[in-house]
């Protein structure tokens, strides 16, 4: 049951399909305050949700903000990462002292929200909001899941990328030539690892200049793109938010003229330094101005590019030109000054507080068409609807393909995001590090994010920042193959993380060929996580509600109804003890081949993982699809080479359910769990 309340004059975001009635009764679910809400929390009363951000899959312990941040330093001190995802789900203990039955709660505003779970005081969640101004919904059920699927009912249907979207994707900052491209991809192929998508980072355009592409660099890019077409490779190129402003540059003409750019206090266009230098951000909330920009990524569809990333729309500012002007004015007073103490670090943290400076959020305004019947007008100060600026971008993207190529899916994730936004694209887990940290937390948001809807996702293998080592990328790997989005992304000035480069090739390749054996699954799973607005990645404790050891465990997930999954994520282990929450069958895979079994009773239990081993533990009663690659066969080069027909079931248990195996062209949209499902 679904009740919706509203406090203030709540700003539309748009997440919301079909809003119910307001509920006319009293508020009394949580205690109402001055600025938002608050509520007691039972002890061992779990806290689920906030999608993509920092700390565990149960968020009691600390105190979380929902503004995007452009944070790549995702340490637990800190408090946003780049989406905003107001859900919680409270799970109070079994015959506990509390609530008897999980509740949902989604806080629906656009502007900036505190999450005090237990961080104040430890038994106390307070939900604050900088404008006390939301559409509250409450959602109760019998289930975690139940509140789950209502909730993502509310919210409407998850995106569902193209099935080829689901291969490994190579990615790196920068590959800078298409020769470059050529080359990485011919080394793979060497090397014999599958592959589908290479991904294109800034470096492809003309100077940073979105909808462009580099004479120099990529001069033969439609060449470029037909080799890639027939060696089965899906190039990926990155949008970013900022539009470079240069005279002539048509982008940046056409929106200036017809007053599609974001406005100062004075009605002047914005001005903000990002890749290419000083631009100016296209007012994604304007109706007219996001058709315009959408429509843009013709120039590329053109070409036969079938997937998009938009990057740097929280959206990341390394400047604003305003900002700027007075940081070299007072760095002139510097210049004469004897710096001491004070003046010193005031001098470094004035320059360093000159990217994603708050602000200049507040100096920059939006023509939000959609705002709400409540106000007057549509200007509206940046700050207040900031959550929505990624969001709309995707829309921008995916509503403008929607008219472009109607019949065919689109790759497209973001960075930046807000519930509402998983109707249009995925989201990657932004600029983690080659951390051991960072593969855990990892696994901890798959589940936070598939409750808010985000199904397509995954964070960069390998790590982002820093330097990579072979154990930590084989590590990643081995999670990575069950995640939605599989990419492998490093940042410029970093260990180059390309399989190929490395000694362990034979365990990477046996990593990869298990993630093209596991695709026909994967992609079932997906779709009915989709279509049905259930969550693929499960934590334990929405299973097993009873057992208090399964609701603590934070690094084992459920994938699927079949399966459980418990990766490494600790350096120089070669196992790693495992809750078994019911009896299992433990499965051991290497070089995609199965090699042992193993029946685990409910309770703890050492299990050996060297490098390259891949351990699924199958759920009694159940079985799940493997692809098995043909005759002479012992790896495909490309998701388009399984055969999704000819499938080998793995299971566990005398009596099996059948397996609900989703399966439709990938490709179309004509998505259908009535036609495209069938028992094995
Ligand atoms: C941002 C993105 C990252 C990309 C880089 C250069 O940091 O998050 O993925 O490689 O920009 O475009």
């Amino acid at each position: 049951m679904i009740q919706r309340f509203r406090f203030g004059t709540p700003i539309e975001t748009g997440a919301v399909m079909a809003k119910p009635q307001i509920f006319e009764a009293a508020f009394s679910e949580l205690e109402l305050l001055e600025d938002g809400f608050s509520t007691l929390l039972e002890q061992g009363e779990i806290v689920y949700g906030l999608g993509e951000t920092v700390r565990g899959i149960n968020k009691r312990g600390w105190l979380y903000e929902s503004y995007c941040a452009d944070e790549p330093e995702h340490r637990e001190d800190k408090h946003a990462l780049y989406g905003a995802h107001n859900f919680l789900l409270l799970s109070g203990k079994k015959g506990g002292p509390g609530r008897e039955k999980p509740i949902g709660f989604f806080f629906d505003t656009p502007g900036r929200v505190m999450f005090d779970i237990g961080y104040s005081e430890s038994e106390r969640l307070r939900i604050s909001f900088e404008d006390f101004s939301l559409e509250l919904y409450v959602i109760k059920g019998d289930s975690l899941e139940q509140i789950v699927k209502e909730f993502r009912a509310l919210i409407g249907r998850s995106y569902i990328p193209p099935r080829w979207a689901f291969g490994y994707g190579q990615c790196r900052w920068s590959y800078p030539t298409s020769d470059v491209v050529r080359e990485v991809v011919k080394q793979h192929k060497e090397a014999g690892f599958p592959i589908d998508s290479l991904y294109l980072d800034i470096d492809y355009m003309e100077r940073y200049k979105d909808f462009t592409i580099s004479e120099q660099s990529f001069g033969d890019f439609d060449r470029l793109v037909a080799e890639m077409k027939q060696q089965k490779i899906h190039l990926v190129p990155i949008i970013d938010a900022g539009v470079k402003i240069e005279a002539g540059y048509d982008v940046y003409e056409e929106g200036k003229e017809k007053g599609y750019f974001c406005k100062d206090e004075d009605g002047e266009d914005f001005v903000v330094g990002v890749w290419p230098g000083k631009c100016h951000f296209p007012d994604m909330l304007n109706k007219d101005a996001r058709a315009w920009f959408g429509r843009k990524y013709h120039r590329l569809l053109d070409k036969g590019i079938d997937g998009f990333w938009n990057d740097m729309n929280e959206p990341a500012i390394f400047y604003s030109e305003k900002n700027l002007k007075q940081i070299f004015a007072r760095l002139e007073e510097f210049k004469k000054q004897n710096l001491d103490v004070k003046t010193f670090f005031e001098m470094t943290g004035l320059v360093a507080g000159a990217s994603n400076n708050l602000e200049d959020h507040t100096s920059f305004y939006h023509h939000y068409s959609e705002i709400s019947e409540e106000y007057s007008e549509n200007k509206i100060r940046h700050d207040k609807v900031h959550n929505l600026f990624g969001y709309y971008m995707t829309k921008a993207a995916a509503e403008a393909f929607e008219e472009l190529c109607p019949e065919k899916r689109i790759l497209l994730f973001s960075r930046a995001s807000y519930i509402g936004m998983h109707r249009y694209g995925g989201i990657w887990q932004g600029d983690n590090m080659s951390w051991w940290s960072h593969l855990l937390l990892n696994i901890k948001m798959m589940p936070s994010l598939n409750m808010c809807g985000f199904l397509y996702t995954g964070a960069d293998l390998g790590g982002f920042g820093a330097d990579v080592t072979e154990e930590l990328l084989i590590r990643f790997l081995s999670f990575g193959i069950f995640t939605p989005l599989m990419r492998n992304h490093s940042a410029l000035g970093t260990r180059r993380q390309e399989l190929y480069l490395f000694d362990k090739q034979k365990e990477m390749l046996g990593i990869l060929k298990m993630r093209y054996r596991l695709l026909p699954y994967l992609y079932s799973e997906y779709m009915k996580a989709a279509l049905r607005g259930t969550m693929m990645f499960r934590p334990l404790g929405f299973v097993y509600e009873e057992d208090e050891i399964a609701r603590e465990v934070e690094d084992q997930l459920l994938l699927g109804e079949e399966i459980m999954i418990a990766p490494v994520h600790e350096q120089n282990r070669t196992g790693r003890t495992v809750y078994i929450p019911e009896r299992m069958k433990l499965l051991r895979f290497r070089d995609g081949e199965l090699y042992g079994e193993e029946i685990l009773e409910k309770g703890y239990v050492y299990i050996r993982m060297p490098l390259g081993d891949i351990c699924i533990f199958v759920r009694e009663g159940h079985k799940f699809p493997l692809a098995v690659f043909g005759k002479g066969k012992d790896c495909v080069c490309n998701t388009e080479e399984i055969d999704y027909q000819d499938l080998e079931l793995l299971g566990f248990g005398e009596h099996l359910e059948a397996y609900e195996y989703y399966m439709d062209d990938g490709e179309t949209k004509e998505y259908s769990l009535e036609r495209y499902i069938r028992q094995l």
